[in-house]
């Protein structure tokens, strides 16, 4: 079988914990450039030798793109470009996705590209593959789950007695948080990821701009409270906003870095699935899986459709 050729954009935590898995995991595929937005700058991260290294824009001609850089402006024009010339956009950039989305599934379908970012939501566990296999039938009712991994620790910690300045920085030294954690403290890294699934769960495009979102700055939690920031989602009303949660709830046994959703169907049934969402090793590990995807020959489309 001929190698699948890779554009790596990004060699951050995660481009490079990536950049491992194409060169030690068992799929047929190589690593063709890495794109970073300055070459001739040294990395904290050394790369492979005889690979590449390239400004994004020089890394679109592979079978591949893989985009793990973050950011919209830059991401957009890689997207639009990549996807016009009907090659595969792979990527984890839930900020993209949550902006630009219904525009890229409509080039992407224009152009017969694949568009795949298992990554934005759920980190390694497979929160949008569920949605879109429960989505097929129509009948998804409701969307609720914890998927701020940040926020959880923040909420965990304060529930137990510490300050809110306390568990911030206990969040960031463990690696959850977004570089700028205000996206995270501020709702808006959650509200993206529902957006994102709400768009999978009823086939429209719907833009963070349709989600209410309320963060937990400012927020007052009592020992021994359990608030989490929960995701809630009909086809009619998208909120983020953290609420007090029953010891029974399942959201309440959300702890550290895992991200919980439960799906609804109108029949009553519930389904869940949660695991790791955050992290560079669980976060490779479905960019990996879109790209065994794509290798199997499937050309899959996150959104179905554009608006
Ligand atoms: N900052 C995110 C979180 C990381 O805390 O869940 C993954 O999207």
């Amino acid at each position: 079988m001929q190698r699948l050729r890779i554009g790596l954009i990004g060699w951050g935590t995660m481009g490079a914990a990536f950049g491992e898995l194409v060169q030690d995991g068992p799929l047929p595929i190589s690593l063709a450039a890495i794109a970073v937005r300055d070459p001739a700058r040294a990395r904290a991260i050394p790369m492979p030798d005889g690979v590449d290294v390239v400004r994004p824009d020089e890394a679109l001609d592979v079978d591949v793109v893989v985009e793990l850089a973050g950011g919209v402006e830059g991401p957009l024009t890689w997207a639009r470009a990549t996807l016009e010339r009907g090659t595969p956009y792979v990527t984890a950039n839930k900020a993209l996705l949550a902006t630009h989305g219904g525009e890229l599934a409509g080039l992407a379908r224009t152009n017969g590209a694949a568009l795949l970012a298992s990554a934005s939501v759920g980190g390694g566990t497979p929160m949008i593959e569920m949605t879109t296999h429960l989505a097929a039938t129509g009948r998804i009712e409701r969307l609720r789950g914890a998927v701020n991994a940040t926020t959880t620790y923040i909420l965990s910690a304060m529930g137990e007695g510490r300050s809110y300045d306390e568990a911030l920085a206990a969040a960031q030294a463990a690696g959850y948080a977004e570089a700028d954690p205000s996206l995270d403290v501020d709702g808006r890294d959650a509200a993206q990821k529902l957006a994102i699934l709400a768009s999978v769960a009823w086939g429209r495009w719907r833009p963070e701009a349709d989600v209410s979102t309320t963060g937990i700055v400012g927020l007052e939690v009592q020992p021994g409270e359990t608030v989490r920031l929960v995701a809630d989602a009909t086809p009619d009303r998208l909120r983020v906003a953290p609420i007090p949660v029953d010891p029974e709830d399942p959201l309440a046994r959300v702890t550290g870095v895992e991200n919980l959703l439960e799906i609804t169907m109108r029949d009553g049934s519930i389904f869940r699935v949660s695991g790791p969402g955050a992290g560079g090793p669980a976060c490779v590990t479905a960019v990996y899986a879109d790209v065994a995807r794509l290798v199997a020959g499937e050309r899959p489309i996150l959104f179905r459709s554009a608006s």
